[in-house]
Formats: structure tokens, C-alpha cells, sequence
């Protein structure tokens, strides 16, 4: 089936030298992005995109209606999930260094359409993310410097702060890696220094009692069931709870939204000095900061206030507020902000290599891939895929759609994880400079976690995430089906096709 026709790993890997597809005509000559990324820019780029409103919304939401002071077993379970899932793409990344990462893996073992699906899903999250995240910023800082409501925060019907972040970001993406990595640099030591300062400062005002119960006893949800309640328990039959043993599970998959993006590391694989080595580092060092800082500062907020009167909005500001350290509120607003600036510059970043690996391929229009000679950056990419975030950010109320980010990365994971022992298997003699530890159980017990998660998030964002799929699937059916690269020049194919 024409469908499932997969693309060489000795293909990807030339696209990604710059060959042409191994003198493939096809290839269109879209040119390279240039390599000038250390583990360290790695690091940065994964925590800027990491750490950014997950930990400074979610904690408070989901400790006061969900779970309670146990919010922080919650991080944790998801911390690993994410663990395990990094380890598939650590593996992934080392031995085929691809732009199009999860996208481009998938196009190696389970072939084109399922490819194009996670490209999709991939546009979803990094797009949906960017969109989402400029939203919470335009909030934020409307907040902080006392803006019209007309304009900045959920409420604005043209949210001109979140146009204006979206503008000026999407202007350092396109100038280069080197200047986009630069000032991601900066915010990122700006919110972890908060955060180290938020664990240290709070420890100070932990009271056990806030503690007590750790783990709240269940009870049903107060709203009921219907499309809000996780698909998990409507299809188990179990009628919708809150707190107890399900709700430290429940949480656990809405505040994995805090530990998304990391695998935007793999993204920038063609533009690393040192792939083999880099890319492993970078995507376990930026879980392990992450997982570090969101259990301390998960611990510190429900240890300095009652889980019942923690606030939903900006619970870290607002812990520091009841205790009296009116100041520290400030700071931590502070850091929420240049979290939120560097989620959406790593986004954007992010989504145009996506779109840039998908347009070498055919499956998106290959003249908006070339990369700039000027840049070494997808400079048409980055801005089209900059011009729909806009949109989306400015016009579309999008407050509730931070699970769809999750469901689709959770998605990602999943077949990520599922293609580590289909290549070890298929293409056994294969370098790789990174191996997943204990492989086929990691992996399959990271796509089982990942499917667990995913079950555990609502009907609605289930349909919303199908509804998406579907519509990838009509455009796929319409344009990358038959201006595939694989379908014109089937050398780069992996013949026969799986
Ligand atoms: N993980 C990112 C955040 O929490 C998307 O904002």
C-alpha cells in the first residue's frame, strides 16, 4: 500500500547532510539549516519551552479541585511518564538526527500517513501551544501593568498583547538559531533562578498541617460526568470522583501539559555540532531540571497554603501573598512571564522544522521549506506557520485547549515509543551513539503510560482531538498524497514498503 511506504534511514539522514536525498532529484533543493547548537543551547531551548505556564496555572487548579496536597505524586507520575518517553527519543535522535523528529521516525517504521498524522499532531501542539501560552502571556502581563482588559487577557475579542509577543518572537526565531537560542538563554536563567529562589524562600513556610491529609479521601465530582469527565472512567463505568488514589491519576494527566515540549530538543537535531552525544544529554538533562523544580516548587505550594484555599489563577504568587511576602508574589510573576516569552520563541522555532522536514518531503509545499541562506533558518516556514499562530492567538478564545496540546503530544510519545522496537528489530545493525535501557520493556511500558494518560483526559478533548486528525487526514488525501517525494522518486524508499 502506497500508504505505508516508509522512508530509508540512509534517506533521512542525507536530508539531513544536505545531500539531496543521496542525489535524489526530488529533493527540491531546499537547502540545510546550519549546525551551531551545543548540549548546553539544547538544555536551554528544552526548559525554555518546558517550564512555562504548566507549573505556574496547574499546581493550583488541579491541587485544589483534583488532588489535593498529593498534586505532588501527580508531577511525579507524569515526570516519568515523560522519563521513559524521553529515553525512546534519546535513542531516536542520536542514531537518525532529523528536523522532523517524531514525524520523521515515524515515516522510517510505520510509514507516510501515519508520518504525516504525527506531523500533524505535531503542527497541533507546537502551533496550539504557541497560540495558547501567547494568550496566558497577554493575561499576564495585562495583569502585571494594569492593561485594558479589551486588549490583553481571555476576555479581549482582538488580544493585541498576544499579537504583539507573537510579532516580535516570531522575529528572533527567523533571524537565527544562534540569536533565538541567546535570548531563550536569558529567560530560562531568569525562571529558574525564581524557581530555585520560590523552593528555597517557601520551605521556610511549609506547615505540615497544609499537609494533612497528603492524600484527601475521594468523593464524586462535583460537576458530574458528561463530556468533561476522562474518557478512562466513562468507559470503566466508574461514576466521576475527585481526590483519592484516581484523582493523584486524573491530575497526573493534566499536569503532564507541564512537562510537554521537551522533545522539541529533537527537533533541532540537524542544527547540533554533535548530534550523537548532544541530543541525549539534552533531552535528559532538561527532564531532570524540569522534574527537580516541579516537585520542589509543587511541594512548597501545598505545603505553605491549605489545598483548599490555594488560588487557581496564580497559585505560586498567591502562596507568597498569604503568607505575607507580598514582594516575592512579584518576582514569581516575573518568571512567570519570561517562562511564558520563551515557551512561544521555542514553539515557533520548533514547528517550522516540523513543517520545514514535511515540505523536503513533499507532503507540504517544498518552495515554503528552502531555508534562507542568509539565516541557515526555514525564514517562509517559520513565518507562515508565525502568521497562523497569530491569528489563532489574536481571534480565538483558546483558554480551554490546553489538553489538546497534551493529548497530541502524549500521541507523539506514544509512536515514538512504539518505534524504538520496531527499528531495533528492523534495522538492527543500525549506529546508536544512545540505546533506551531494557528495550522492548521501556519502551512499550512508555507507550502504555502514555496511552494511560491520554485515557485519563476528557471525552471532549477527545473528540476535539479526533476532529483534527480527520481534518489532517483530508488534506493529506488532497495534497501530500500526490506530491510525496517517496511516491515521485521511490528510491528513497525503503522497498518494499512495510
Ligand atoms: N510545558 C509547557 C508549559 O507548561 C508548555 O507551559
Amino acid at each position: 500500500m502506497d500508504l505505508f511506504r516508509t522512508k530509508s534511514v540512509e534517506h533521512i539522514a542525507a536530508d539531513a547532510a544536505g545531500e539531496g536525498a543521496a542525489g535524489d532529484e526530488a529533493a527540491g533543493g531546499v537547502g540545510r539549516l546550519r549546525r551551531n547548537l551545543s548540549a548546553r543551547h539544547l538544555i536551554g531551548f528544552g526548559i525554555g519551552v518546558v517550564i512555562g505556564t504548566g507549573i505556574f496555572t496547574l499546581t493550583g487548579i488541579e491541587a485544589r479541585n483534583t488532588a489535593g496536597p498529593s498534586v505532588v505524586i501527580s508531577f511525579a507520575i507524569a515526570g516519568v511518564v515523560a522519563l521513559l518517553a524521553a529515553l525512546c527519543y534519546a535513542e531516536l535522535a542520536s542514531s537518525v538526527p532529523t528536523a522532523g523528529s517524531a514525524y520523521s521516525y515515524a515515516y522510517a517504521t510505520t510509514g507516510e500517513i501515519v508520518a504525516w498524522i504525527i506531523g500533524w499532531d505535531l503542527f497541533l501542539e507546537f502551533a496550539l501551544g504557541a497560540a495558547v501560552v501567547a494568550r496566558g502571556w497577554s493575561g499576564y502581563v495585562g495583569n502585571l501593568l494594569d492593561l485594558p482588559t479589551a486588549f490583553f487577557g481571555e476576555e479581549s475579542t482582538v488580544n493585541l498583547g498576544a499579537a504583539f509577543i507573537v510579532v516580535v518572537l516570531t522575529l528572533v526565531a527567523v533571524l537565527g538559531i544562534r540569536e533565538s537560542a541567546r535570548v531563550t538563554g536569558v529567560l530560562v536563567v531568569v525562571k529558574v533562578a525564581i524557581c530555585i529562589f520560590v523552593i528555597v524562600a517557601g520551605a521556610w513556610y511549609v506547615r505540615g498541617a497544609n499537609l494533612t491529609p497528603f492524600i484527601p479521601p475521594g468523593h464524586p465530582a462535583p460537576g458530574g460526568g458528561g463530556l468533561a469527565q476522562p474518557l478512562i472512567q466513562a468507559v470503566a463505568g466508574l461514576s466521576p470522583a475527585v481526590f483519592g488514589v484516581g484523582g493523584i491519576l486524573t491530575a497526573a494527566a493534566v499536569v503532564f501539559f507541564a512537562y510537554t515540549g521537551f522533545e522539541a530538543v529533537a527537533n533541532l537535531s540537524e542544527e547540533t555540532r554533535r548530534p550523537g552525544r548532544d541530543l541525549p544529554l539534552g533531552l535528559l538533562g532538561t527532564l531532570g531540571v524540569a522534574t527537580a523544580l516541579y516537585i520542589g516548587v509543587a511541594i512548597v505550594v501545598v505545603g505553605m497554603v491549605k489545598y483548599s484555599r490555594i488560588d487557581e489563577g496564580a497559585p505560586i504568587a498567591d502562596a507568597f501573598d498569604q503568607v505575607g511576602l507580598g514582594w516575592a508574589s512579584a518576582l514569581v510573576s516575573l518568571a512567570a512571564v519570561a517562562g511564558l516569552t520563551s515557551v512561544i520563541l521555542v514553539d515557533l522555532v520548533t514547528v517550522s522544522r516540523i513543517g520545514f522536514a514535511m515540505g523536503r518531503d513533499g507532503l507540504l509545499p517544498q518552495s515554503v521549506a528552502k531555508v534562507s541562506p542568509r539565516t541557515g533558518t526555514p525564514v517562509r516556514m517559520t513565518l507562515i506557520y508565525a502568521a497562523v499562530v497569530l491569528v489563532m492567538a489574536t481571534f480565538v478564545p483558546l483558554g480551554t485547549l490546553a489538553d489538546l496540546v497534551s493529548i497530541g503530544t502524549l500521541f507523539a510519545f506514544l509512536l515514538v515509543s512504539v518505534a524504538v522496537p520496531v527499528l531495533r528489530r528492523t534495522r538492527p545493525e543500525m549506529r546508536r551513539p544512545f540505546r533506551a535501557p531494557w528495550s522492548p520493556f521501556v519502551p512499550i511500558l512508555s507507550a502504555v503510560a502514555c496511552l494511560y494518560l491520554m485515557a485519563n483526559l476528557s471525552i471532549e478533548t477527545w473528540l476535539r482531538f479526533l476532529a483534527w486528525l480527520l481534518a489532517g487526514l483530508v488534506v493529506y488525501a488532497t495534497y501530500g498524497y500526490r506530491h510525496s517525494r517517496l511516491r515521485r522518486s521511490p528510491a528513497a524508499s525503503d522497498a518494499p514498503a512495510a
